[in-house]
């Protein structure tokens, strides 16, 4: 069954949303299989944006993801992946469709809310770098 990795952001930490956005998220049809809010060292933070490493906004994405604490969550079901991607819509706020998490809560394309794995394949990684096979209860 297909699975994608949710960071609730600290921007939507720290403005009380968290249960908001996974309510969002669990109304998708996809299934909370795993959940716990942590602060990402760095180092996590790092490997997690790799692929992003040489981009302009690296240095921004690893502070802003580790200035607060976030609420990570697995979901799972048919679609998960794009299910979610479609729920939060567009990486910038301002090009978000109604009624997505991201025109709804966030505040920048920075400070966006939310994280969610833009494919399986990533979405096996990103999971394994916050939740041990164990933290995940999908029966
Ligand atoms: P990306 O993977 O392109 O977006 P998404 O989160 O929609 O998959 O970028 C990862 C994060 O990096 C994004 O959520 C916010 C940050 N970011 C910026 O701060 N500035 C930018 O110009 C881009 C493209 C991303
Ligand atoms: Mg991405």
């Amino acid at each position: 069954m297909e699975r994608t990795l949710v960071l609730v952001k600290p921007d939507a930490v720290a403005k009380g949303c968290s249960g908001a956005i996974l309510a969002r998220l669990e109304a998708t049809g996809a299934k909370l299989v795993a959940a716990k809010m942590l602060q990402i060292p760095r180092a996590l933070a790092e490997k997690h944006y790799e692929a992003h490493r040489a981009k302009p906004f690296f240095a921004g994405v690893v502070g802003f993801i580790t200035s607060g604490p976030v609420v990570a969550a697995v979901f799972e079901g048919e679609g998960a992946v794009a299910k979610v991607r479609k729920a939060m819509g567009a990486t910038n706020p301002a090009n978000a469709e109604p009624g997505t998490i991201r025109r709804d809560f966030a505040e920048s394309i920075e400070r966006n809310a939310v994280h969610g794995s833009d494919s399986p394949e990533s979405a096996a990684i990103e999971i394994s770098l916050y939740f041990k096979p164990e933290e995940i209860i999908s029966r």
